[in-house]
């Protein structure tokens, strides 16, 4: 009879380490442990023997049954705990397919120019979108009655500075940042500052009152215009391809002189003519110049000294004309079937 207990119990312990789940354990506990398991069995077998051995035996059951009990418990515990813990991993099971995110086209074409200009030295900067009226405007040469102003008209925030003064704007372009990094940084100086805009535009596929450009800026000794030209035929090229040649045409902006758009290939026709360039074969992209002496000097450095070069980019339309994007308002959309296609 003891022989019977010894055999048992090593049964069970046994099996008990070889238990791989719950149900296992659910299972041992029905053939051992139950009112039909083995150990009953035993312990019903006991009524046949004498009263001495009855009891001897009898003590010796119980005592196993309470240790069987214990160990059993202690085992199903460490078995909800890792499942718990999330220990037991069935490393065969295939993986849960997250859906990920995409970037913006617009960001795509700001990181590829953020790395380019960082490898030819330029910082890059950020700007406040809620601009002063004088960064904004006449630090700019743009006076309050300067005509030009009604090409960038704006949205006037109806809330005073900190000087009383109503002179808050959404600002219309990148370029007060100009001013703040001469402020800011001296001379000489290498910039590169993407950022939003706003300006109060009837909105079509080609006008969105909020879009992006972004502003590089350059000022050191003796800084002339073929640099300017420089820069701006490495960025066609980066973006649009080895073959893209530049243009530059005269055009005005206060806060360069002189001031030129330039215009590169149509990487489309490659020059020839077509829908996208309009049959001219040119793509028109960037704003640039020499900055203006004046300016120069609202940053508060001597122009008699310095020199420098500034270009403003307009991020939709780089990214419009990279990706072959007809509508400008797809950027602001938040739709995601425009937005997984990138
Ligand atoms: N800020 C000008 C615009 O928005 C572009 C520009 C930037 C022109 C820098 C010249 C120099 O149209």
């Amino acid at each position: 009879m003891k022989n019977k207990l010894d055999a048992l119990r090593t049964e069970f312990l046994q099996q008990l380490t070889q238990a791989k789940d719950e149900e296992d354990l659910r299972q041992l506990e029905i053939k051992f442990l139950s009112r039909k398991g083995k150990l009953s069995e035993i312990m019903h077998g006991l009524k046949n023997l004498d009263l001495k051995l009855r009891q001897e035996i009898g003590k010796s059951a119980n005592q196993l049954k309470i240790e069987l009990q214990n160990k059993f418990q202690e085992a199903s515990k460490l078995m909800k705990k890792s499942i718990v813990n999330n220990e037991y991993v069935d490393v065969t099971l295939p993986g849960i397919n997250r859906p990920q995110g995409h970037l913006n086209p617009i960001t795509l074409v700001q990181n590829e120019l953020e790395d380019l200009f960082s490898s030819l030295g330029f910082m890059i900067l950020d700007g406040p979108e809620l601009e002063s009226d004088y960064f904004n405007f006449t630090a700019l040469n743009l006076g309050p009655d300067h005509p030009a102003r009604d090409m960038q008209d704006t949205f006037y925030i109806d809330y005073p500075n900190r000087q009383g003064e109503y002179d808050l704007l959404m600002r219309t372009q990148t370029s007060p940042m100009q001013i703040r990094a001469m402020n800011k940084y001296g001379a000489p100086l290498r910039a590169l500052i993407p950022g939003r805009c706003f300006r109060n535009e009837a909105t079509d596929a080609r006008h969105e009152h909020t879009f992006y450009q972004v502003e590089g800026m350059l000022i050191d000794k003796n800084i002339n215009f073929a640099h300017l030209k420089s820069f701006l035929e490495i960025v066609g090229k980066r973006l649009f391809g080895s073959n893209t040649k530049l243009r530059m045409r005269p055009k005005f902006f206060p806060f360069v002189e002189p001031g030129n758009n330039g215009e590169y290939t149509c990487f489309l026709c490659g020059g020839k003519g077509c829908r996208v360039c309009k049959y001219t074969g040119w793509l028109e992209t960037v704003g640039a110049g020499l900055i203006h002496p004046d300016v120069l000097r609202a940053g508060g450095i001597d122009p008699e000294i310095y020199s420098g070069l500034a270009f403003g980019f307009g991020l939709n339309r780089l990214a419009m004309l990279k990706y072959n994007i007809n509508d400008v308002r797809l950027f602001n959309s938040g739709d995601p079937k425009f937005l997984e296609q990138f």
